[in-house]
């Protein structure tokens, strides 16, 4: 098994089985694999990509118009189409990044046709195999996936990719579904749709119970939850989503479906409720302190979700980027995050080396991602080390009640005035 790739620094990195980016059990994995012989790296200019089965897993990230930019699967493309030029070798190519319908046929076949000088399903075969793993759970989820999406027009190629997943995943093998490349490339982006609708539904929600006395978003979540059609996963209100694919693949399906000169109203709403959500904790600090200039405030979590160091569209990003506009002091606290927290931020925010420092002094904090080691933070902790104890809890981690009665100014998402 070989891994391909221009970014020379991250192939230093995995050769030495050190994860380029934080993420549980890949340095494991990476060690195991890499000591066993089983897996090595290589530039994508020192090396043949002839094999059996060959991943298209690149980048496709935002143009400015919200299309997805198709240079890097294009360029992938092309490699492993020169790569079987001058054999009989059969090659199967998998289109694992996600891309918009129609990209496998239009765009990625006839690249390898000319390229290779093969036609599609003779020389070739061509699957779109989106993946649906989640970071901060990437290795158990490519382990266990809740299903195996295949999208193809040439049966045989279909059948050697799901044969390959069932010897992989052995018995039992996640379902797999069999459809057209179409199918497959629209199932991905409908999922992340869905799953922004849910985050996006239970922060409306949460915004209407803000203003209900009595009222919290976390009982209504657990009670609609419960309801077999909804289910409760995707129901925790806060401050919004982010990461390298909600913000990205929202906009690619809006842009997709314009074009064809069809408006996703829905769609539409989903973005513009979390750009709206994403200024949340701004409001609400301005509302505990007034003014906010000269105003210490801690952030704890700058990653967009726990276990990753991913900042790529974090909310912690606008949220610091208001703050600081408001003239806040602002110093911040990730377990996995702060060296890319520095690349964005530089000199013009505080970085603490622990949540409790990143307390100490602060006339308000903000829970903007839900690490665990923040749960354990007592509300003695909060009053002991902060000037003022005004706690934004953007992720609903704390209990309300708790906080509060030990003299807390408790401000939660989702959580209405108390009134009798
Ligand atoms: N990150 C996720 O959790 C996730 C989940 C599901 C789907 N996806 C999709 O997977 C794709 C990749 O996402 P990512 O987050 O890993 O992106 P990324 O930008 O972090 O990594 C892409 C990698 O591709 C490399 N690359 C670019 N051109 C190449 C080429 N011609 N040959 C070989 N390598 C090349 C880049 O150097 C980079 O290391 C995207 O389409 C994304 O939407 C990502």
């Amino acid at each position: 098994m070989i891994g391909i790739d221009p970014d020379r620094d991250r192939l230093e990195k995995i050769r030495k089985a050190e994860a380029p980016f934080f993420e549980p059990k890949l340095k494991e994995c990476l060690a195991d694999t890499i000591a066993e012989g089983v897996f090595s790296v290589a530039d994508d200019s020192s090396v043949n990509m002839r094999s059996d089965l060959a991943y298209i897993a690149v980048g496709t990230p935002s143009s400015e118009d919200g299309s997805i930019d198709l240079t890097y699967v294009k360029n992938a493309a092309a490699a492993i189409g020169q790569s079987i030029c001058d054999t009989t070798h059969y090659q199967l190519v998998v289109v694992k990044s996600t891309v918009v319908p129609g990209t496998a046929r239009t765009l990625v076949k006839p690249v390898l046709e000319i390229e290779s000088g093969k036609a599609a399903g003779k020389g070739f075969g061509l699957c779109s195999n989106p993946e649906f793993l989640r970071e901060g759970n990437a290795v158990r989820d490519a382990e266990l996936p809740d299903r195996i999406v295949i999208g193809g027009e040439d049966v045989d190629a279909i059948t050697r990719l799901e044969n390959f997943y069932k010897e992989f995943h052995g018995e039992p093998t996640p379902p797999v579904i069999r459809t057209t490349h179409e199918s497959a490339e629209l199932i991905k982006y409908a999922n992340n749709a869905f799953l922004a609708m849910k985050v996006s539904f239970i922060n409306t929600i949460a915004n209407i119970a803000e203003r209900t006395p009595n009222a919290d978003v976390k009982a209504i979540a657990q009670g609609i939850g419960l309801d077999e059609r909804i289910g409760s996963k995707f129901l925790n209100a806060g401050l919004g989503w982010g990461g390298s694919c909600f913000p990205k693949d929202l906009r690619a399906l809006v842009r997709y479906s314009k074009s064809l000169h069809y408006d996703p109203e829905l769609i539409e709403a989903i973005v513009a409720t979390n750009e709206k959500q994403k200024r949340r904790a701004v409001e609400l600090a301005r509302q505990a302190l007034g003014s906010l200039k000269g105003k210490r405030i801690a952030i704890l979590g700058l990653a967009f979700k726990p276990e990753t160091d991913d900042m790529r569209e974090a909310v912690s990003i606008p949220l610091i980027r208001g703050l600081l506009t408001e003239g806040a002091n602002v110093v911040a606290y990730d377990p996995a995050a702060m060296q890319n927290a520095r690349a964005i931020f530089r000199d013009r925010i505080t970085y603490a080396s622990d949540p409790c420092g990143c307390l100490d002094q602060a006339d308000c904090c903000i829970i903007a991602t839900e690490w665990h080691e923040f749960k354990t933070i007592t509300p003695r902790i909060f009053l002991e080390r902060m000037r003022h104890p005004v706690v934004i809890d953007g992720r609903r981690i704390y209990n309300a009640d708790e906080f509060s009665s030990e003299g807390i100014r408790f401000m939660g998402i989702g959580l209405g005035p108390k009134a009798s």
